[in-house]
């Protein structure tokens, strides 16, 4: 069975309650929930959340010592975070970047990803669903 990490950054542990506008009334715990239905039998899957850049780091690097794929709602921290891209690409994880909202309709800040050139793909703008797409991505990889 494949193991993924399922990778959240800052701030989205306010899902559910965050400009829910954008983000919509999804929580982290329902996506959690989604994903595992989806994935049944097919992977085993981990999950983790921090408001951290480094411990995001560590646990990337862990991933692609372990070869482990990894799906990856960098937050803010894909339009910032050098130390995020060198990590992927330092660790070799397979990595796939999703972000709920669709980035590319919202402020321009946000259509820069500094993650995305060192990513197997990036899924955006489907809600909840970007999680899944993504997990099918892995998967069929
Ligand atoms: C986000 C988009 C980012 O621009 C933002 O900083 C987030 C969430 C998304 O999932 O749509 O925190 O990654």
């Amino acid at each position: 069975m494949r193991s993924i990490l399922v990778l959240n950054g800052p701030n989205l542990n306010l899902l559910g309650t965050r400009e829910p506008g954008i983000y919509g009334a999804t929580t982290l715990a329902d996506i959690e929930t989604r994903l595992r239905e989806r994935a049944g039998e097919r992977a085993e899957l981990a999950f983790g959340q921090s408001n951290h850049e480094g411990e995001l780091v560590t646990w990337i690097q862990e991933a692609g010592c372990d070869g482990i794929g990894v799906i990856l709602n960098a937050g803010a921290y894909t339009h910032t975070s050098i130390a995020l891209r060198d990590a992927i690409s330092g660790s070799g994880a397979t990595v796939i970047e999703v972000h709920v909202s669709n980035v590319h309709a919202r402020e321009s800040f946000r259509h820069r990803s500094l993650i995305a050139p060192v990513c197997r793909g990036v899924i955006a703008g489907f809600g909840p669903l970007s999680y899944e797409l993504a997990l099918e991505a892995l998967l069929a990889g």
